[in-house]
């Protein structure tokens, strides 16, 4: 028996608004925070090498590897404020007038133009202290794969994963803390999904959970804000960060898809429901709330004012659904979507993304994405 919506994500309606933002993170002062891992350590006497995908990953990761103190140019200068007033995606009094949207009688209709832009330099460093967070969750996961995975070229694939999530939390924190000013705090719909992966004591569930939903949607958000920075030293950044990424995403893809073609539809249900709780944490993560919090905005205001409530005009925004573009076809190739006739088909639908499924998924795109490959033979 499936369990209900409300029994997976603590809500009935997957857009009920005031039940999302009632949900902040309460330890913000805090420097530690402790999960506890409920996961068994498992030693594998068979060395036995017999899983060549995972073999010719393993390699690929040996030779791709990247020193982010030396092969990123630290010395770019970086205006952010010049940056966010160039972007044509900074949002403007003039372009949101011509879309139609009515900001009288809240707090945002005396912004300008600066303010926007202070609002775009915020959501930039917003959206990179997230993927920060993110990044130190999948050094955690990955380490915790190593010790619970059952196949000796898993571990050893995923030791190599350890050092580029290291690599990637360590050049996120620089980045932040010498271009930009500081950082956010983690949010807290991202820190309960980190929580539940780290909680399970399912060492498959670490696969699901990181490798698929949150590195899936990292590799997706990822390729937007590369293709978005007009900044030099954070395009390269994420170019080599996604580089590392696909592998990582493969590594999943390829563990599972063995794993999963032997388990029970009950043990593929459970599997689904926590596909979902994924998806539905990761989207309200997006509604940067902190963003406003900090700008002295009230939340629900900016969110109506955008119409992010409805869930109509949610589910066609074209970047909320491209940030589903590869969960949903890896969740497919997984035999997820289709399983129990189609339970996660029909979570996807309501979330407006399940257009993907067609779409490439991601066991081979790590070819294609050797971006460390590439500048060392030019
Ligand atoms: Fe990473
Ligand atoms: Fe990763």
């Amino acid at each position: 028996m499936a369990r209900t919506d409300a029994e997976i994500i603590g809500r009935e309606d997957v857009n009920d608004l005031d039940a999302i933002l009632a949900i902040t993170n309460t330890d913000m002062d805090e420097a530690i925070h402790t999960v506890e891992n409920n996961a068994d350590s498992i030693f594998t006497w068979d060395y036995e090498r017999s899983r060549v995908p995972l073999m010719k990953l393993y390699e690929k990761a040996k030779t791709s590897m990247w020193n982010g103190e030396t092969d990123l140019d630290w010395s770019i200068e970086v205006d952010n404020e010049k940056l966010a007033r160039e972007n044509p995606l900074t949002p403007t009094v003039a372009g949101i007038a011509a879309l139609g949207i009515d900001l009288s009688g809240t707090a945002l209709a005396s912004w300008t133009d600066d303010e926007w832009v202070t609002f775009e330099m915020e959501r930039i460093n917003w959206s990179l202290s997230q993927f920060m967070h993110g990044e130190q969750g999948a050094l955690i996961c990955t380490a915790k794969i190593v010790e619970t995975v059952p196949w000796i070229d898993a571990k050893y694939y995923a030791a190599t994963q350890v050092m580029d999530e290291a690599r990637h939390v360590e050049v996120f924190a620089k980045y932040l803390d010498t271009k930009l000013d500081g950082h956010y705090a983690i949010n807290h719909h991202l820190k309960m999904l980190l929580d539940d992966i780290i909680a399970d004591s399912r060492w498959d569930m670490t696969y699901l959970g990181m490798q698929i939903m949150v590195e899936g949607l990292a590799l997706a958000a990822f390729g937007m804000a590369h293709q978005t920075t007009e900044d030099p030293l954070l395009k390269q950044l994420l170019r080599y960060v996604m580089s590392d990424e696909a592998r990582h995403v493969a590594f999943g893809v390829l563990s599972l898809k063995e794993y999963y073609e032997g388990l029970t539809s009950a043990e593929l249900l459970d599997r689904q429901e926590f596909a979902f709780e994924a998806a539905v944490r990761m989207r309200d993560r997006f509604l940067q709330q902190e963003v406003w919090e900090r700008l002295g905005v009230p939340v629900k205001e900016a969110i109506r004012v955008f119409k992010q409530d409805d869930p109509e005009i949610k589910n066609q925004d074209p970047f909320q659904q491209l940030l589903f573009s590869k969960i949903v076809p890896n969740c497919k190739k997984l035999g997820l979507l289709d399983a129990n006739d189609g339970w996660l088909r029909k979570r996807f639908d309501t979330l407006g993304v399940t257009q993907f499924e067609d779409w490439a998924d991601t066991s081979e795109e790590y070819e294609l994405l050797d971006e460390v490959a590439k500048d060392r033979a030019s």
